[in-house]
This record gives structure tokens, sequence and C-alpha cells, in this order.
């Protein structure tokens, strides 16, 4: 096929990338939105295949084969609730795919394979590519442990470890610097990789696990970055937009977190938010005596007598999978007249969308999830707040300007400015932040102490 050809074929798969980011940015497009970005990916492959450069095609097809297996089978075994650690490893191999092949291409354009000359170009391609991938696959490795609950999800806190990170980041752009001035050989590129892989599990260690999602959008970024390297080194268009697109929307979506939690992203990277959790005195000085538990029974009748009541989920719902029980509490809530509707914080949960995407499996429509902003001003004219396993999110610790509070400055539900406030959890322990919420010691507020999916499946059997 020639070259025009191909690049009109790779615009097409262009356009189709944009569309489907397009579609993705609502839940009622989102799924057509994927199928276009899907089908942009495959005319993409398919082009390059027919690419007169290909010499083989039995890896090729073996590779696809065996890959497309393993991704059909992780994506039906993947609850939704592991989506974020699925998305960290598929990124983490991205960027170690990319370095892969970028050092691969490195290997052959030294044999004096399909490149001219090794350009400075090419080599500071490389070297980036290089850098980027060993840092994406260490560091979303790590990410997809500290999700999945195989290392210490709290923060890791090494000594020495912003002058460790920096001396790592110092050997690899010397390094760099030698690939550049010396293209002779490959030896300071897989050198390279090595290094930025340790720099990688360093700069991921030390961030608590609730703020791996901004860690794995950032990651994901990189990826996209080290993708649009390997597209220079290749002189792949496709590839240039394509990573040029993650990277973008990589950076975008880790912006709007940290937004969303008014912290900068060097807060989240650097100041192993989580690592200090509140001592039992500090807790109990909010606490002692203020604290009002009460039954299912109670609480089923404080909210048969409430005309509107505010569902506000968080990372808690998720544990326990609540969110069908909670739609069986809306569903009897509803029969008897009651206005019910669900307050989505934009960071509750662990992942972008999180309680979206549970809410959506439990068939709650859409039109009823509101956002912070839209539902806040309502809390006044609610009668009963029923938090499912949320903290941090409605902690008004957080409208403190006392910088040692890790969430403050971090805009909330405003949840305690309802008539009641009814708060599901297991027992006083703090959330992610690792902080007392005086919400829980309100005048207004009850405490229903259980798993989430048992206490609101109490609720239902009590109202029955
Ligand atoms: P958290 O503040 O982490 O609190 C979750 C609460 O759920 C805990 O206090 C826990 O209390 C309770 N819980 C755990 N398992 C439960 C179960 N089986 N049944 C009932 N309750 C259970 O959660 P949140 O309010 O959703 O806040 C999210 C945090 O993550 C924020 O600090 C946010 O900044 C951070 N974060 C989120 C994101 C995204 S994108 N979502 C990104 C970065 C950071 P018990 O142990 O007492 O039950």
């Amino acid at each position: 096929m020639s070259k025009a050809f191909i690049d009109l074929f790779y615009l097409a798969a262009a356009v189709l990338f944009i569309l489907g980011l397009k579609g993705l940015s609502h839940p009622r497009t989102a799924v057509r939105g994927n199928l276009l970005g899907s089908a942009g990916m495959l005319l993409a492959i398919v082009v390059t295949l027919l690419d007169r450069r290909i010499v083989s095609f039995e890896t090729i097809v073996a590779g696809l084969v065996v890959g497309g297996l393993i991704g059909v089978v992780m994506a039906y075994r993947t609850p939704m609730t592991a989506m974020p650690q699925m998305v960290a490893v598929l990124n983490g191999f991205g960027g170690g795919a990319s370095a892969l092949a970028v050092g691969a291409a490195l290997e052959e354009a030294l044999k004096g394979g399909f490149v001219e000359e090794v350009s400075v170009q090419f080599t500071v391609a490389a070297a980036l590519s290089g850098i980027i991938g060993g840092v994406s696959l260490t560091g979303s490795g790590i990410a997809f442990g500290k999700l999945q609950g195989l290392i210490k999800e709290r923060p890791v806190l090494l000594w020495g470890r912003h002058a460790i990170n920096l001396v790592l980041l110092l050997v690899c752009l010397g390094l760099s610097v030698w690939l550049v001035a010396e293209p002779t050989s490959s030896t300071p590129f897989w050198i390279l990789v090595g290094v930025a892989a340790l720099l990688g599990i360093l700069v991921v260690i030390p961030i608590g696990g609730a703020d791996m999602p901004v860690v794995v959008s950032l990651l994901n970024a990189y990826s996209g970055l080290a993708a649009a390297g390997h597209g220079w080194v290749l002189n792949n268009s496709v590839l240039i937009i394509a990573g040029s697109l993650v990277g973008a929307a990589g950076f975008m979506l880790t912006a709007l977190m940290c937004r969303a939690m008014n912290r900068s992203l060097p807060n989240v990277m650097f100041a192993g938010v989580g690592a200090v959790v509140a001592t039992e005195a500090e807790s109990e000085d909010i606490y002692a005596g203020r604290v009002k538990a009460a039954s299912p029974e109670e609480v089923a009748m404080l909210m048969e007598g409430a005309q509107r009541v505010v569902i506000a989920p968080g990372y808690g719902m998720a544990v326990a999978q609540a969110q069908y029980a909670i739609q069986d509490l809306m569903n009897l809530l509803e029969s008897k007249g009651v206005e019910v509707e669900f307050a989505i914080h934009p960071v509750a949960g662990r992942m972008p969308g999180h309680m979206n995407v549970l809410l959506a499996e439990a068939n709650i429509p859409y039109e009823k999830l509101k956002e912070m902003d839209e539902i806040n001003p309502t809390f006044r004219q609610t009668d009963v707040v029923l938090v499912v396993g949320a903290n941090d999110v409605v902690n008004p610790l957080a409208r403190e300007s006392d910088p040692s509070i890790p969430i403050a400055g971090m805009p909330i539900l405003n949840v305690d400015q309802a008539r009641s406030v009814v708060v599901i959890k297991r027992s006083l322990s703090p959330g992610f932040a690792g902080i007392a919420n005086p919400l829980f010691a309100a005048d207004n507020t009850l405490m229903l102490f259980g798993d989430a999916k048992k206490m609101a499946m109490s609720l239902v059997a009590a109202f029955k």
C-alpha cells in the first residue's frame, strides 16, 4: 500500500479516536465512544500490518491471538470494583511495550536496519520513551499491588526518598546524554530503562492507596508520551497522534482529580497523605460521649416519615458491594412516596466515576445521581441523608483552613446541613485521609454501625 493511502487511513483512525474520546465524556454515549475508539485502533493496526515494512507476520499474528485472548478473559473476569487495577496493569504494559519496542528499533538501527542514520531525533525520542516506559511499567505495577491489596496501601515513606529519586533522575538524564552523544551502542539505553524502572517503584511506593487513581492517570499520560516518542522513532504518524491524545487526556484527568480534592499534584505525589492516622486520643476529643448509635428499625422509622432522602455513597459501599441492597431500599422508599436522590462526590471511592459505575450496575437511573455542586444547595431541604460508607467526602473538617488537615479546602458534600444524618459504617475508623470526622458526633447524626450491605438489607427488612 502506498504511503499516501496509509496516511489517509491513519487520518481516519485519528478521527475515530477523537470521536471515541468525545463519546466517552458522557455515560449515555460512552459505549458508542468506546466502540468508535476500538474501531480506530483496529483500523490503525490492520493498516500498519499492510505496510510494506512488515518482515514476518507469524510472530505478529501469534502475539495478536495470545494478547487478544488474555485481554478478553481479563475483561470478562475482572469485577467492576477492580477496574482501577486493570487500568493500572494495561497502562504499565503499554509503557513497558513502548520501551521494549524502542529498544528493538534501536538495536535494528545500530545494525544498519531500517533507518539510514541514527539521528539525534531518533536517540532523544528513544531515551524519552525508555525513561517514561520504565517508570510507567513499575510505577503502574506498584499501583496495581496497592489497589489489589498485595502490598501495603498506606504510604511507605523511605528515609531520604526525595534525594534518592533526584539522583536516579539525574542518572537517567546522564545516560540519555550518553545515548544521544554516542549512538553506537544500545547499552546506555538498557541501563536507562533499568534505572527508570527502579525510579518508578520509588516514586509510587510513598503514595497512599486512595491517591492511586491520580497516579494511574498520570502514568497513563506518561505512557501516552512514551508511545508518541515511539512514533517519532518509527516515523509513524498514528502512533504520535494516539500517544498525544492519551497523554493529553491523562494529564487533564489528573488535573481534574487534583482540583476536585483541592490538592496540588506535588502534594499528591510527594506529601505522603494517608501515612499519619488520627490517634485514639485525638479522635476521643471529637467523639467522647457524643456519638449516638441507632438500630435499623429506628432508622427505618425516621426515613418513613421523610419527604426527601438523599443517599451519599462512598468507598465503603464499593467494599461492601452494597449497591443492589441500596437499590432495593430506594425502590421501597419511593413506593412509600419518599423522594430519593444520590449525592455524588467527584472523588468518592477509589477511581473517577466509581460511584456512578456501581450505581449504574444496580440499574439506578442516571437522572437520580446528582453532582456535588447541584445537590449541595438542596441539603437544607432534605429530611434524611443516608451516608453509605463515605467518610472524607462528608467530613466538615475540610472546611477548616488548618494546613495540618490533609483534606483542608477539599469541597465536600454538605450533608451536615440536612435535618437528620444517618451514617452506615462499621466503626469510627478514619477514611483514607486518616483523620477523625466531627459529622459522626454531630447532634443531628445517628450512626448505624455495620457492613454497608448488611445494614442496607436490614433497613429493607425493617421497612417490610
Ligand atoms: P474514605 O474516606 O476512604 O472512607 C471510607 C469509609 O468506608 C471508611 O471510613 C470505612 O469505615 C468505611 N467502610 C469500609 N468498608 C466498609 C464496609 N464493608 N461497610 C461499611 N463501611 C465500610 O472514602 P470516601 O469518603 O469515599 O473518600 C474517598 C477518599 O479517597 C478521599 O480521601 C479522596 O480524596 C481519596 N481519593 C479518591 C480518588 C478518586 S478518583 N475516587 C482519587 C484520589 C484520592 P469503617 O472501617 O469504620 O467501616
